[in-house]
């Protein structure tokens, strides 16, 4: 089956990554901005978890209740950036594993030079949330897919803020089975593979090393 690309367009989400493009805006705010706007899009990327039927008792009778089914998700953010959605998705599903992978983009090439890579042992159980907010040439986001793909997890999804048109279009040829979630479809990318108009570099506002 075709991976679906889908902008959450939700007013919210929209109010919040307003906030988050601004350059005004400070670290803090930024990465707490992120976190929530992560958890609003997680609630739209696991809309097709599967379920099982339970039965249970309320204080006042017996019930058949609905409940997530086997083992469940890992979210893996993509280091640094990725690091800043990490406790907004945990927030909604907080017994998910979490996994790490450390790319940088070589600023020359703009090709990803991969660092890091811990992933959860059961991750062939599990439903894969790759985290990263900027999905600029597609590079750094094809890369880490193609290293879990290699581990054989149930499904695959990436979940990102600002994405290119090149990125989206980069992503989705290379990993034509993965459904794409991010928060706004940008103009293009710049000369410096920067995306416009963007919100400049995530890991440097997340983490104020600029
Ligand atoms: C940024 C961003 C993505 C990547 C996107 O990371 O967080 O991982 O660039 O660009 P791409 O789609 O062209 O690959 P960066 O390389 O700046 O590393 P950092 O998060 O460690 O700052
Ligand atoms: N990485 C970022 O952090 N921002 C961009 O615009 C492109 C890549």
């Amino acid at each position: 089956m075709s991976g679906t690309i889908t902008i959450t367009n939700h007013p919210l989400i929209q109010h919040k990554v307003a906030i988050l493009r601004n350059k005004n805006t400070s670290s803090k705010d930024f990465r707490t901005l992120v976190g929530e706007i992560a958890m609003l899009m997680c609630y739209e990327a696991t809309r097709d978890l599967t379920l099982e039927e339970r039965e249970i008792e309320t204080p006042v009778a017996k019930a058949k209740v609905n409940v997530l089914a086997g083992k469940k998700l890992a979210f893996v953010p993509i280091l640094r950036a990725g690091l800043g959605m990490v406790d907004g998705v945990l927030q909604l599903v907080p017994s998910a594993r979490v996994g790490h992978i450390g790319l940088y983009r070589n600023p020359e090439t703009l090709k990803p030079v991969e660092y890091y890579c811990k992933l959860p042992a059961d991750i062939s159980d599990r439903e894969v949330i790759v985290l990263d907010p900027m999905l600029a040439t597609g590079g750094s986001a094809i890369d880490a897919i193609t290293q879990i793909k290699k581990r054989n997890p149930r499904s695959i999804k990436f979940m990102g803020l600002i994405a290119a048109p090149e990125g989206l279009e980069a992503l989705h040829k290379a990993h034509p089975d993965v459904d794409i979630f991010c928060a706004a479809k940008d103009e293009r990318l710049n000369d410096h593979g920067y995306i416009v108009p963007g919100l400049g570099d995530a890991g440097d506002r997340i983490f104020g090393t600029k």
